[in-house]
């Protein structure tokens, strides 16, 4: 673990100025959702309340798609409706995370400003009449929006109900970019603010390809639709731009509110699901990290995609606790087929998240739409309401996160980092790679899975952290590879450390330029080889390799620098040449796996390696029972997490917290449930 961080207690000062600053007032862990009163008659906001409490519901995210409420005209407010709700919740004991409502403009801004319309790609201009169609970049936006903001500062900055701020909705989807003129003048901002000057640009860009040289600022445009692959550098630049974009969109708000109020301000990020959005450059400006995320419900075994995402949220939050702002406590609505939560998955799910470490969970949304397009999603309170089983187990979980309240600020221990960047995510699958089937997320999560099925929690880092604290580090994909992150690679191994490296990793820099001398440019010297020549299959087709192993989508021509065979390939395009390969380096080893392994044949290669970095795996687990420790000033905090259908009972002793039970030597966790062992 590389995080030592003081816990937070009642009235301790905390010394690390980055610790979170949860809902100001709100003590233990915050349990809630969103809550869209406007949509019912003020009656209905009467039992909500009651049956808020009755749930041991402590905190609600209202008005996020108010705007249009709050201001019907330009510059004509009702807050009416907005004082009594915060007066009812606050009479209740129940506190507010008030949002700025700026992911809805109304109506009234698109017909004074139809520039505030996005433009896609292709040119499409997007009409308003679902939700975040706006160009973050039109100054008519800019301007309404820092209006409402600062109305709702002024007049709820220091309202008793309200504990955190919540801004906007979802920055990123569903629309990331926009591509019309003023997006076009405030890109060309951005670039001479990251270039300089436009020869710097021009080289950056290697605009001496294709004849693309640019004579004048004016002649840069967003990357349209053109007749065939566009520039990379270009599209890069602009995938950065787009972010910032949103960034400071965030920023304005933030700061208009930190202008009226002393309470913690935040949104709502997507780690794992958003491409748009470096999240490591948005988890700076957040005095909170908060996170959605949503089951693909289908999928097989998606509690493991769930762990990697609050994995990844949590190295957003530098390690330190976290808020999961949104999730559902059944089906949703919007995926191919819904399929509903099964009995204890909603709070196997809420707990899960807790272990890797949030401090609070939040539902979409409390009570379910009679109308609308997400009438048929899930809710705390559904539709049959407190007739159904959804409205016990939320009930129960209100009870279950009272009983947990001690976690609170209590750190996650992991075992070994992964790689993560966004910007390699979106150079990776620019066009005309080659391979289509290079794709970022497929490899993180392939060996995600791996680890997480050895039971080994998992710490993302970015590409330049330190990454001294770990044993291993695994890089699944990093196709951009700055000499910078290769460096602190290179030390990493020199200094001890084991590094597991897969194929199309370290080829090319920031702005999309092949490494010079050779692949993998940047890694060659840790990984002590040469790729000479990129290999890649046919659609469905195998390579094999020593040990019964299979690969499939990529191959290479590796010639070995100092590196050693593990593995070599026994046909296909690269038969008789390495596969898989160890390079000892100082003191550590760096290993580089070159083709795709999935599944068994992935574990095995990693199971090589475990040992030799020292890693402990826990293989007396049966199959998806999942552990999670967090630890605490005075106590460590043992999560188990049965996805099976069968009761497991696992050797251990302490205070089971949910049931209050002495456990003395061994502990019993029914079939689909969850214990937490205090130790
Ligand atoms: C989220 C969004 C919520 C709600 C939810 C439904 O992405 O923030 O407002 O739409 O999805 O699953």
């Amino acid at each position: 673990m590389t995080f030592v961080v003081p816990r937070q207690a009642e009235g301790q000062a905390v010394e690390d100025p980055f610790w979170p600053r949860m809902p100001v007032g709100v003590d233990g862990l915050v349990y809630g959702g969103d809550y869209n009163p406007e949509q019912w008659p003020e009656e209905v906001w009467v039992e909500d309340v009651e049956l808020m409490r009755q749930a041991g519901v402590n905190l609600v995210s209202i008005a996020i798609h108010a705007w249009a409420l709050l201001e019907p005209r330009p510059g004509e407010f009702d807050f009416g409706w907005l004082d009594r709700l915060l007066d009812l919740l606050h009479g209740a004991g129940i506190s507010v995370n008030l949002a700025t409502p700026t992911v809805v403009p109304p109506a009234w801004l698109y017909r004074a400003h139809p520039e505030v319309r996005p433009v896609t790609r292709d040119g499409i201009e997007l009409e308003r009449g679902s939700r975040a169609t706006f160009c973050p970049s039109a100054p008519a936006y800019r301007q309404a929006a820092a209006n409402i903001t600062r109305k709702l500062g002024a007049r709820y900055g220091d309202h008793p109900a309200v504990a955190l701020w919540h801004v906007h909705n979802e920055y990123g989807a569903p629309v990331g970019s926009c591509y019309c003129p003023e997006s076009a003048t405030a890109f060309r901002r951005w670039l001479r603010a990251r270039h300089g000057s436009l020869d710097a640009l021009n080289e950056a860009w290697g605009t001496t390809f294709w004849g693309q040289r640019y004579g004048e600022w004016a002649e840069i445009e967003p990357p349209r639709v053109s007749g065939t692959a566009g520039n990379p550098a270009h599209e890069l630049d602009f995938a950065r731009f787009c972010s910032d974009e949103l960034l400071s969109c965030y920023t304005a708000e933030r700061d208009i509110l930190r202008s009226h109020s002393k309470l913690p301000v935040t949104t709502n990020f997507m780690t794992t699901n958003c491409k748009s959005i470096d999240y490591w450059r948005w988890g700076r400006e957040v005095d909170v990290v908060a996170n959605d995320h949503y089951l693909t419900a289908e999928a097989d075994r998606n509690h493991i995609d769930l762990a990697m995402s609050a994995d990844l949220t949590r190295a957003v939050a530098g390690g330190r606790p976290w808020m999961l702002m949104e999730h559902s406590t059944g089906a949703v609505n919007w995926q191919p087929r819904n399929i509903a939560k099964r009995p204890g998955e909603m709070n196997r799910n809420s707990l899960t998240h807790v272990a890797r470490g949030a401090d609070a969970v939040m539902f979409f949304q409390w009570r379910a739409s009679r109308f609308g397009a997400e009438k048929f999603h899930s809710a705390m309170l559904p539709h049959s309401g407190t007739r159904s089983r959804m409205w016990q187990d939320v009930v129960r979980l209100g009870k279950d996160l009272g009983a947990l309240h001690e976690v609170r600020g209590s750190l996650v221990q992991a075992d070994v980092a992964v790689l993560w960047d966004w910007e390699s995510w979106w150079a990776l699958e620019l066009s005309w790679r080659p391979s289509i089937e290079l794709l970022y997320r497929e490899r993180v999560a392939a060996y995600y899975e791996q680890l997480w099925d050895a039971r080994l929690t998992v710490d993302f880092v970015a590409p330049e952290a330190d990454l001294s604290g770990y044993r291993l580090v695994v890089v699944p994909s990093l196709y951009l590879t700055t000499t910078a992150a290769a460096k602190v690679l290179h030390d990493y191994v020199a200094g001890g450390g084991t590094l597991v490296v897969s194929y199309f990793s370290g080829i090319v820099d920031a702005n999309d330029a092949m490494h010079p001398g050779g692949h993998p440019g940047a890694l060659r010297d840790v990984l002590g080889l040469e790729v000479e020549e990129f290999l890649p299959l046919r659609q469905g087709e195998e390579v094999s390799l020593d040990g019964g192993l299979h690969g499939d989508v990529w191959a290479e021509h590796i010639r070995l620098e100092g590196a050693e065979r593990v593995l070599d390939y026994l046909d296909g395009p690269a038969a008789g040449g390495p596969a898989v390969t160890r390079h000892r380096l100082g003191a550590g080893s760096a290993w580089y796996v070159s083709t795709r392994l999935r599944g068994a044949a992935l574990d095995h290669v990693l199971r090589e390696i475990y040992p030799q970095a020292g890693v402990e795996t826990h293989d007396d687990l049966p199959r998806d029972v999942e552990v999670v420790r967090r630890r605490g000033v005075d106590a460590d905090y043992l999560f188990v997490l049965n996805h099976t259908d069968t009761e497991v009972r696992l050797a251990a002793s302490g205070t089971e917290l949910l049931t209050g039970q002495r456990c003395e030597s061994e502990l019993c966790v029914p079939a689909g449930g969850t214990a937490v062992l205090r130790s």
